[in-house]
């Protein structure tokens, strides 16, 4: 596993996910930990992109648990179908949320977060958590991190 990140700026949002992807995978390779794994994922992103807040809630029977994350403290239970998390959860569906007061049930979990993306993790076709990003910027999220934050996800094993 490499100790430091190789960590590119000044290049698009498209390369720096192509930077940080390869890195993330070399991280988890090998480590059967299902946490450990979050949490280098949660402080790999934050180390690339520098967002607000990005990190994980994980499915603990009719609830979302806080899990690894890098940022602000925040909500640690999310009820299924509440918020953007628990929506994302409830639909198995990647949400992007370009202004979080336009949200009908956004939990607040910080007033500065402006808009959002979470994105399911699902193993066996079961969600196990969700991939919960937050920007202090309005519609900072779009396809692009739809994508590879989708790719990110599907590699996170454990
Ligand atoms: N805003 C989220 C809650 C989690 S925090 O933002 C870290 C939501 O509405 O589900």
């Amino acid at each position: 596993m490499a100790e430091d990140l190789n960590i590119v700026t000044d290049v698009s949002k498209e390369v720096q996910y192509q930077t940080i992807i390869p890195q993330i995978e070399a991280l988890i390779a090998g480590e059967p930990d299902l946490i450990a794994n979050l949490a280098n994922v949660a402080a790999a992103l934050k180390q690339q992109f520098g967002w607000f807040w990005v990190g994980f809630y994980l499915v603990k029977g009719d609830e979302l648990v806080l899990g690894p994350f890098q940022g602000p403290v925040a909500c640690t239970r999310i009820k299924k179908g509440r918020g953007v998390c628990g929506s994302s959860w409830e639909q198995a569906a990647t949400l992007v949320v370009p202004d979080v007061d336009q949200f009908p049930g956004h939990i607040a979990c910080a007033s500065a977060s402006r808009s959002e993306i979470v994105v399911p993790v699902v193993k066996d076709g079961i969600v196990i958590g969700v991939l919960d990003v937050d920007s202090e910027y309005l519609s900072h999220f779009d396809a692009v991190d739809d994508i590879y934050l989708n790719e990110i996800v599907a590699l996170v094993h454990g």
